[in-house]
């Protein structure tokens, strides 16, 4: 792990560590986050490795700017009133996604999650990427959200390329989240801007998001319908039957797979990094073969196996 100067010379490496999707963590004004491409699926999904998520959480991805943002979501007139009083700063704005973000970095979310950070270091390496560059906070899933690159490197060091050190973090609280998809903004995160200072800004209440918790977003309720697939899931198949499409693992030569409607592979080497990337994608896929089931084979329950299964169990689930 490289541990860089947050001068031209640090942010240029950081920026080119991006580039060949490799995760640098990053200061920001509310804590540190690790960085990937927001764009590059691969790398995403190392990222969801090396913070030892068990599912994959919707991720934020960090701009340079408002017109960056621009290229990866729809602002509504909301969004942008919030994003011109704001931004750059800790408020972090959910709004429809465009292509430009990964769907695994969006947790296969029609929606994505935009913040501009107002911390120098982060400006500059934003603005060098000029990519979305996705970023949750850099500690390890269920340890505490670090303030200093040492808690970074105690967490990660094993996990990461590079840490950009630019010293402890000013605020030290994560950004507030405001799902701006609709008519009226929901608060889904409290964090770095007050309530009340948005509720001045635009001159109403905000309403705290109803059944819905942006802290465990795997839970059942909006994001569960938004996660599932037309067609049923069937998981742990060693067959393909008449008409079904199928999501395999490793080659593996499941009886029937030569008449399947479909047939993608995550990873015909078995490699689970390579599986996750692909994960939202193929399945997308698949579902809009019109199969009216996916039989899934078999995928370990080690490293991102975890997160894969977790999401098709979700999805296999009765609704
Ligand atoms: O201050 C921060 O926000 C820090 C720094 C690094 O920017 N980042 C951070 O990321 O706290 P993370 O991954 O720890 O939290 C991201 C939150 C999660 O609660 C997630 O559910 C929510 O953002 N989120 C991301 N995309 C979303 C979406 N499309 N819809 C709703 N919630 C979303
Ligand atoms: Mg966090």
């Amino acid at each position: 792990m490289l541990r860089l100067a947050p001068d031209g010379a640090g942010i240029e490496t950081a920026a080119r560590c991006f580039g060949e999707g490799k995760l640098v963590a990053f200061p920001t004004e509310t804590v540190y986050g690790l960085g990937a491409d927001a764009t590059n699926a691969k790398a995403v999904a190392r990222l969801y490795e090396a913070k030892g998520r068990p599912a994959f959480n919707p991720l934020i991805a960090h701009v340079a700017d408002l017109a960056s943002a621009r290229r990866a979501g729809e602002f509504t007139p909301l969004a942008t009133m919030l994003a011109a009083k704001f931004w750059p700063g800790p408020l972090t704005l959910v709004v429809p996604a465009t292509a430009l973000v990964c769907e695994l970095a969006r947790a296969g979310l029609p929606t994505v999650a935009l913040r501009v950070p107002a911390h120098a270091v982060a400006q500059k390496l934003l603005a060098l990427f000029g990519k979305p560059v996705a970023a949750p906070s850099a500690n390890r899933s269920g340890h505490v959200s670090p303030t200093h690159a040492e808690h970074v490197i105690a967490d990660l060091a094993d996990e990461i390329d590079a840490v950009l050190d630019g010293g402890p973090t000013p605020l030290g609280l994560e950004s507030t989240i405001i799902d701006c998809t609709g008519e009226s903004p929901l608060l889904l995160r409290l964090g770095g801007v007050p309530r009340e200072d948005i509720e001045r800004a635009l001159d109403m209440k905000i309403i705290d998001a109803p059944n819905w918790d942006a802290r465990a977003p795997q839970s059942p309720g909006r994001l569960a319908s938004h996660y599932a697939t037309r067609a049923r899931i069937r998981l742990n198949a060693s067959d393909a039957r008449p008409g079904e499409a199928v999501l395999n693992f490793g080659a593996q030569k499941l009886a029937g797979i030569a008449q399947a409607r479909a047939v993608l592979d995550l990873s015909p080497n078995a490699n689970l990094v390579e599986a996750a990337a692909n994960f939202f994608s193929h399945l997308r896929a698949l579902d809009a073969s019109g199969a009216a089931v996916i039989a899934v084979a078999p995928i370990p329950r080690e490293g991102l196996g975890e997160a894969i299964n977790d999401r098709l169990a979700r999805g296999a689930a009765p609704r």
